[in-house]
């Protein structure tokens, strides 16, 4: 199967679809990035935070190995986690999630949150040990992110669930522009502002749990994307999957997507989404299914006086009830 690239503001090119890992686990993320690679795909997308980072790098080690791909073909993504965002640990973070993944330079390097903790801290139990954005704003992290480009560590820099208004104010603080934006995004978040916004400023937008992966903070009922009506009639018409109409949708709106799974055949036909081309009758039905629905809250961040609330993370008013 034959990947497609999108061009990024700087010129380099980033695959349209990926292979998230995100919820992938101990002993089955290897095989998952090995049969990812073997069938075509060209970008794994990690983080620190997943866990998981040095069973993807023994994948990717060995899949260079036995020559299934080159280093240069494929793109890496991971992500900074909250606890690195002062410049020095900046470089100290992406030089660990090398280390861990067997690589020498990212393909892409992100911000995981625009939320800060303590360096001792993996995921914050009270306020004290989290960082407000007033005492350590992202323009200071971002120098971090420009230090790492500029020694090679990563070919390019961006950022994750990142708003219109916090995106805003990163492109006038910046000399390296973000080329990317990885944020929730499906038919019940299609994220329509978000959209034209990184369009406008030449961000590419990716969407990650693009099936509507339902995490445990936030399952509604009746809002099982993969099991949507209109979703499953569209796919009956082209005689392809829920999974896959929801990949083409993504595409159709030229957004990367990176969908998860650690099962071979839904791996491969996650892949193979690119050949499906949606109409604009199907389009319209989709557009009609956004709710603004997030499945990934962030409540775990927003913890009393912290200075962080779910209005302020998202920049919007979030009225969702777990
Ligand atoms: P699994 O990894 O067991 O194959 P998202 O990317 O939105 O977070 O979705 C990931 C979830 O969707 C995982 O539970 C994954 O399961 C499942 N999944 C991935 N691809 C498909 C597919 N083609 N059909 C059905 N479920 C899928």
């Amino acid at each position: 199967m034959k990947q497609s690239y999108y061009t990024l503001n700087n010129g380099n090119t980033m695959p349209k679809i990926g292979l998230g890992t995100w919820k992938s686990d101990h002993g089955k993320v290897y095989k998952a990035v090995i049969e990812a690679l073997k069938y075509g795909y060209k970008h794994i997308d990690c983080a620190f935070i997943y866990k998981n980072e040095e069973e993807v790098g023994n994948a990717i080690k060995d899949a260079i190995k036995d020559k299934i791909v080159t280093r240069e073909e494929i793109f890496i993504t991971s992500k900074l986690w909250c606890n690195s965002h002062k410049p020095l640990e900046v470089v100290a973070a992406i030089k660990h999630t090398l280390h861990s993944l067997k690589l020498d330079y990212l393909d892409m390097y992100l911000i995981h949150w625009p939320i800060a903790f303590k360096n001792s801290v993996i995921f914050p139990n009270n306020a004290n040990e989290m960082i407000p954005l007033e005492h350590l704003p992202i323009s200071e992290t971002w120098q971090g992110m420009e230090e790492a480009f500029k020694s090679g560590l990563t070919k390019n820099i961006g950022v994750s669930n990142f708003s219109i208004k916090k995106l805003q104010e990163l492109l006038k603080n910046s000399v390296i522009k973000p080329a990317n934006n990885q944020v929730e995004l499906h038919p019940y978040l299609q994220q329509n502002g978000l959209l034209e916004f990184c369009k406008n400023n030449n961000v590419l937008l990716t969407a990650y749990s693009p099936l509507g992966s339902p995490s445990k903070e936030n399952i509604p009922q009746n809002k099982v994307l993969l099991q949507d009506n209109t979703i499953k009639n569209i796919a009956d018409k082209h005689k392809v999957t829920s999974a896959q109409v929801l990949i083409a949708w993504g595409l159709s709106r030229n957004v990367a997507v990176i969908p998860k799974s650690v099962t071979t055949e839904r791996i491969q036909q996650n892949l193979d989404a690119s050949n499906i081309v949606l109409d604009n009758e199907d389009l319209a039905d989709i557009a009609k299914l956004d709710m603004h629905h997030r499945y990934v809250l962030g409540s775990v961040f927003a913890l009393p006086n912290s200075g962080y609330t779910l209005n302020n993370i998202w920049d919007e008013e979030v009225t969702q009830k777990p």
